[in-house]
């Protein structure tokens, strides 16, 4: 069996900034509140005229100039995201033909916040089945088109971003793979939090937009305590899984969704919080986009190092949540 390693990761804010005190002049909130309750100070909104392909396009060309790769090197593209740039084709298409790559296999991956963990999973089967050797996973999303700005219990949440792994097939006596992954879903907690319309349950008419279907919606306190619960779980299952302790990993890279959220993981297995990569004071959260952003700026300022141990994890709608333990 092949085994399979992180050559390169690279990552994109937009530039436009939605800061705490632009919200409080859209709902009812307070700078104080916002960064109290969650840690987030701003978010980056995609422009006007950029699809989510568009972000994913400028992450996934850093990601292969750190690995020495070229568009026509991948093997195969997964796309994680639920904001992609239309139903069909799939993003992971789109982006296939923006970046240039041969005639090779793309689609994309549903997992909501998750989603990036789950792509990970998938790129390292792919590899380890010796079916492919280099492969190009994403985390994209243009969130805010999908969020009220008149909810003051969502829309102080959320932001853009993308950002990309190179996964390639490791040589064979190279101990900086990915150790293993976790995943799981539990869809009887699907309605805690999700975008009702816009499917074949609920197509969109006058009247669901009317009504607001086509937003966001989430009970955020039952989400807090789920995530707590399964990222949690997920992460013992990996160090479990690798005869592991907390110790011995440098870095947590975690869904960056709400600092509270991220404290209460790491305190779950007596991981310190100084080695708890985030960066939801700068990004909110971006769904897929938060694992692999938040790794690429560690990797960036010099946190991440080559062969750490780094344990990353996600939650998202579905309710889905995962785990990866890579040795980078
Ligand atoms: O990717 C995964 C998806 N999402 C998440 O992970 C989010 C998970 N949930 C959370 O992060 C938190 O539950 C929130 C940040 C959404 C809310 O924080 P909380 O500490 O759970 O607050 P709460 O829902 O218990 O609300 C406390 C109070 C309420 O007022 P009352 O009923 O106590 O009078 C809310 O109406 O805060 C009020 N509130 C706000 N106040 C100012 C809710 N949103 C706001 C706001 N500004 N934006």
């Amino acid at each position: 069996m092949f085994r399979s390693k992180v050559t390169g990761t690279g990552s994109y804010l937009p530039e436009k900034v939605l800061t705490n005190f632009d919200l409080e002049k859209l709902v009812e909130t307070n700078d104080e509140w916002i960064r109290e309750r969650t840690g987030i100070e701003r978010r980056h909104i995609a422009a006007d005229d950029q699809a989510t392909t568009d972000l994913a396009a400028i992450a996934a060309r850093k990601a292969l100039a750190a690995a020495g790769k070229t568009p026509q090197d991948i093997d195969l593209i997964i796309f994680a995201t639920v904001t992609g740039d239309q139903v069909m084709p799939s993003s992971a298409c789109v982006l296939q033909h923006k970046l240039g790559c041969r005639p090779i296999a793309a689609f994309d991956l549903s997992a909501a916040c998750s989603g990036f963990v789950y792509g990970l999973s998938v790129g390292d089967q792919f590899i380890k089945s010796g079916m492919y050797k280099t492969v190009l996973v994403i985390g994209a999303e243009i969130i805010h088109r999908f969020v009220n700005y008149k909810d003051r219990e969502t829309c102080i949440l959320f932001g853009d971003a993308a950002g990309a792994f190179i996964l390639e097939r490791a040589d064979a006596n190279d101990p900086n793979v990915i150790l293993s992954t976790h995943l799981r879903a539990e869809g009887s907690l699907g309605d805690l939090f999700l975008l009702p319309a816009g499917g074949s349950k609920i197509p969109l008419s006058q009247e669901v937009l009317d009504q607001g279907l086509h937003f966001v919606k989430m009970k955020g306190r039952e989400i807090f305590k789920n995530a707590v619960r399964t990222m949690s779980a997920v992460c013992t299952e990996a160090l479990e899984h690798n005869q592991v302790t907390s110790d011995q990993v440098s870095w947590l890279v975690p869904h960056q969704a709400n600092w509270r959220i991220m404290e209460a993981v790491a305190n779950h297995f007596d991981f310190p919080k100084e080695k708890v990569v985030s960066i939801v004071h700068e990004m909110g959260n971006t769904s897929a986009a938060t694992v692999p952003v938040a790794f690429d700026t560690a990797v960036q300022d010099g946190r991440i190092q080559r062969g750490q141990l780094i344990l990353l994890t996600a939650f998202g709608a579905g309710l889905t949540a995962g785990s990866c333990l890579i040795r980078y």
